[in-house]
């Protein structure tokens, strides 16, 4: 095997070339970064969405691709953030809410559309009696900490080391390297001195933290997932529902990502081990912005009934102008009506995604072990690291390379694939993408390392 130091020159050469050929693809994308970067910081709208040397600017998408202004088309292992598990765009949503809309978009007042959809959702996730729909991901995990520590009584929070659970104050700490300290200027570290972060994948390191503090909630991606889909080992997420059952905290499970992924009922269904809060985001809303709910135990999140507790200051708030309007409601409960008719969809994309991802393990292995694939299902991590991560710290710590994650970015993007993060590979396939797709993400993948490794 070559060394690291002459792969990352190979890697540097191979670059060069590369982001040629995207300039020369993408002469609109530059245009519009030239003049978003006069009115939007960065020149983007969210930062994860950028690209070196710019970002790609959609047009329009439809099932499982995408298309940027200058008409190229790339196969979309992205996803809307893995909102559209369905593929973007499709029709019987939009012709259900074109009808929807005709009904009023936003009603402001109780509707009998948000009661269905709590109902279907309080049947189909296993942990969930009573939920609350919020506006977003973010949101919901605010709630569901509030909620927590007004029902334990006690300030403490923990969450992993590298999980993501939105911008929220007392989770916006320990998400990427050194994982300690406010993950964001303007956030005091006042405001996250109640927070622990934990490595995932260690059941010792969790349990001593317990012990030592007052915990009211550990906040768990069950599958890691902008970290880089790093699925738990054998046994850890039982373990942790078990030691927080002793030592009197609250198990949160953010599915915003898991939740109508990995199963119907999220990965509480797939691993079959029930949280006492359910954090839901992404495809809760059908594909359509507002998307997020908490929910869980009842005797839990009663605590946010003002009939029971009228005293604003007795409960735990909840409200929003936009929850349970009815677009976001509509779209949600089309699709997961829709999912819950075609279960099957859930087993014939594990497989596929089992099987792709077993082979492009056995590519890294074939091409010097320079990387190794992790996750579950359609969620897909590609890390470029010395062993197997099993936590997003080794995930980043045990990387040979500064470089090779955006470069395979870039290569992916000028051989029609598209995904974010170009810091981070984690693939969020939708549950239509196809054999062929699977397979032509594969050989982008090879061809990349053979690049690479010259063989
Ligand atoms: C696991 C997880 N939790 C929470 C969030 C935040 O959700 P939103 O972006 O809807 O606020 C995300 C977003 O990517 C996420 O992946």
């Amino acid at each position: 095997m070559a060394s690291y130091s002459l792969l990352e020159e190979r890697i540097r050469d191979l670059r060069r070339e590369f982001e040629a050929k995207f300039i020369d693809r993408t002469p609109g994308s530059r245009a519009l970064f030239e003049r978003a970067s006069r009115v939007l910081p960065g020149g983007v709208t969210y930062a994860i969405r950028y690209f070196k040397p710019y970002p790609i600017y959609i047009e329009r998408a439809d099932g499982s691709k995408i298309w940027d202004v200058d008409g190229n088309t790339y196969i979309d292992f992205w996803m809307g953030h893995g909102a559209n598990i369905l593929g973007h765009a499709p029709r019987f949503i939009i012709d259900t809410i074109r009808e929807a809309s005709l009904k009023g978009l936003h009603l402001g007042f109780e509707n009998p559309y948000a009661v269905e959809y709590a109902e279907l959702l309080a049947k189909i996730i296993p942990s969930i009696e009573l939920l609350r729909f919020t506006n977003s991901g973010t949101e919901a995990n605010m709630y569901a900490a509030r909620l927590a520590r007004a029902y334990t009584r006690r300030r403490y929070i923990v969450k992993i080391e590298g999980g993501w659970h939105g911008g929220y104050d007392s989770l916006h700490t320990g998400v990427t390297p050194p994982f300690t300290g406010p993950e964001s200027a303007g956030l005091p570290e006042d405001f996250i001195k109640y927070t622990l972060v934990v490595p995932f994948n260690n059941i010792e390191y969790l349990e001593d933290t317990l012990r030592k503090y007052p915990v009211a909630a550990v906040f768990i991606e069950p599958v890691i997932g902008a970290g880089g889909c790093i699925e738990p080992i054998e046994g850890y997420l039982k373990s942790v529902r078990e030691i927080t059952e002793r030592y009197g905290s609250l198990l949160v499970f953010d599915e915003v990502i898991t939740g109508f992924r990995l199963a119907l009922g999220g990965a509480q269904e797939y691993f079959n081990i029930k949280p006492d809060i359910t954090v839901l985001g992404k495809i809760i809303g059908g594909g359509y912005p507002g998307a997020g709910a908490f929910g869980g135990i009842r005797e839990v999140m009663e605590l946010v009934d003002h009939i029971k507790y009228p005293d604003p200051r007795s409960r735990a708030f909840h409200g929003g102008t936009f929850v349970g309007n009815l677009i976001t409601i509509t779209a949600g409960y089309t699709v997961v009506k829709y999912l819950s008719d075609n279960k099957s969809l859930y087993e014939k994309a594990e497989n596929l995604w089992t099987i792709a991802a077993r082979r492009i393990d056995k590519i890294c292995e074939e091409h010097d072990r320079l990387c190794w694939v992790t996750g579950v299902s359609t969620m897909i991590g590609v890390h470029f690291t010395k062993i197997k991560p099993r936590s997003v710290r080794e995930a980043y710590e045990q990387r040979w390379s500064n470089i090779v994650e955006e470069t395979l970015n870039l290569y992916a993007r000028v051989n029609g694939i598209a995904y974010v993060s170009e810091k981070m590979v984690h693939l969020l396939p939708s549950l239509i993408h196809t054999r062929e797709e699977a397979e032509k993400l594969i050989s982008v993948i090879e061809h990349f390392l053979a690049g690479i490794t010259r063989k």
